[in-house]
C-alpha cells in the first residue's frame, strides 16, 4: 500500500495521476480486481477482507483527491506566472512620430477660431465652375481661371483653387448667422520655392442679418488672431483687390525675423503679407440668394504660416516625404 501512495505522491501532472487512478479503480484496476475476489473468500473471512478493502479504497481515494487538488492549484499557479504581465517593467521608450508642421500649424489656426465660436465646414476637392469661380464674382474672363493656374478635369470640373467655394456651399445650405472656417487642401499649377501644386488654406466667413457686421469686426478678429499666432506683432491692413470682397485688404504683420527693421525675408520692407480679407461683395450674396445681410471673409495659406513660424526656406521640402524633415519637428 505504501508503494501505491508513494506513486500517487510522485505523479508529475494531472494526466499521470489519472493514469494511476485507472490502474487502481478502472475496469482492470488492481483494487477493482481485489473487490472482484471478494466472492471467492471463505464466509468466515469475508467480513474482515471486506473491511480492510474498504479502508484501502477510502485511503487511496482520499489520497488521489488530495493530490489532484494540489496538482490543479500548481497548474493554475504556473499558468498565472507564465501569462502574467509585469506592468511595472521598464521598456525601451516607444518611438513616436511627429505631427507634420503644416498640420500642426493648421491645428493651431483651427484652435483659435473654434475658441471664437466659428464652426468648421468642409467641401469637395473636385469643384465646379459655379462654386469655385462664378458665385464668388469671378467672371468668365478673370485671369484666375487661366489654364496656368487651374487644374481642369473632364466635364467642366476642376480641382478647387481655393477654399472659398466652401463659403458658397455653406451659404447655400444654411441661413445667417454664419460664423465658419473651412480648412483644407487646394490645388494650383505652380511650383517654386514658395509654391507647391497642392497646399492648404483656411477660409473664414461671418454673415449676419442687417448691417451688424462691419470692417471693424474683421479688423478686430484678424489682429487678435495674428497676435495669437505670431506673438507681439504690428498688424497692417493694406488696400487690395479680391473679386469676392469689397473693400478688400491684404493683411501684413511686422517682420518676425527683423522686428520690422528690414531683412532678406521681408525684402527690406519690414512687413510680411499673411492673409487676404474683406467685406463680402454684394454680388456673392446675390449668387447664393441672401438679402439684407452683411459679412466679412478672409483666407490664408497654411504653408505660408508654417514657413514663417518654423523658418522653413523651401516650401517643397514639406512635401518630399523625407522622414528627416519630420524628425526636426519632434
Ligand atoms: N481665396 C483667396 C485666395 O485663394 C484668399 C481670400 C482672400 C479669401 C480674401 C477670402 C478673402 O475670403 O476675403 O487667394
Amino acid at each position: 500500500m505504501q508503494d501505491i501512495i508513494n506513486k500517487i505522491d510522485s505523479a508529475l501532472n494531472l494526466d499521470e495521476l489519472e493514469q494511476i487512478r485507472l490502474e487502481l479503480f478502472g475496469k482492470k484496476g488492481s483494487i477493482t480486481a481485489e473487490f472482484n475476489r471478494l466472492k471467492d473468500v471463505e464466509p468466515e473471512n469475508k467480513k474482515a477482507y471486506a473491511q480492510s478493502l474498504n479502508i484501502k479504497r477510502d485511503t487511496l481515494t482520499a489520497k488521489l483527491n488530495e493530490k489532484k487538488l494540489s496538482l490543479e492549484s500548481e497548474y493554475i499557479k504556473s499558468k498565472m506566472k507564465s501569462e502574467a504581465i509585469d506592468i511595472s517593467l521598464f521598456n525601451e521608450p516607444l518611438s513616436t512620430g511627429a505631427l507634420h508642421p503644416v498640420m500642426e500649424t493648421m491645428d493651431r489656426i483651427i484652435e483659435y477660431f473654434v475658441a471664437q465660436n466659428f464652426s468648421i465646414e468642409t467641401g469637395p476637392l473636385i469643384e465646379d465652375d459655379f462654386h469655385n469661380f462664378e458665385a464668388l464674382n469671378l467672371p468668365k474672363y478673370h485671369p484666375a481661371r487661366d489654364m496656368q493656374d487651374t487644374f481642369y478635369l473632364k466635364d467642366f470640373r476642376l480641382l478647387r483653387t481655393h477654399t472659398s467655394p466652401v463659403q458658397v456651399r455653406t451659404m447655400l445650405n444654411q441661413k445667417p448667422p454664419i460664423r465658419m472656417i473651412a480648412p483644407g487642401s487646394v490645388f494650383r499649377r505652380d511650383l517654386d520655392l514658395t509654391h507647391t501644386p497642392m497646399f492648404h488654406q483656411v477660409e473664414g466667413l461671418v454673415v449676419e442679418d442687417g448691417t451688424k457686421v462691419s470692417f471693424a469686426n474683421l479688423k478686430y478678429i484678424l489682429e487678435d488672431f495674428l497676435r495669437y499666432m505670431f506673438g507681439d506683432v504690428k498688424v497692417r491692413f493694406r488696400p487690395s483687390f479680391f473679386p469676392f470682397t469689397e473693400p478688400s485688404t491684404e493683411v501684413d504683420i511686422s517682420c518676425i525675423f527683423c522686428s520690422g527693421c528690414g531683412c532678406r525675408v521681408c525684402k527690406q520692407t519690414g512687413w510680411l503679407e499673411v492673409l487676404g480679407s474683406g467685406v463680402v461683395d454684394p454680388n456673392v450674396f446675390e449668387a447664393v440668394g441672401y438679402k439684407n445681410v452683411s459679412g466679412y471673409a478672409f483666407g490664408l495659406g497654411v504653408e505660408r504660416f508654417a514657413m514663417l513660424l518654423h523658418r522653413i526656406p523651401d516650401l517643397r521640402s514639406l512635401f518630399e516625404g523625407d522622414i528627416r524633415l519630420l524628425e526636426q519637428f519632434k
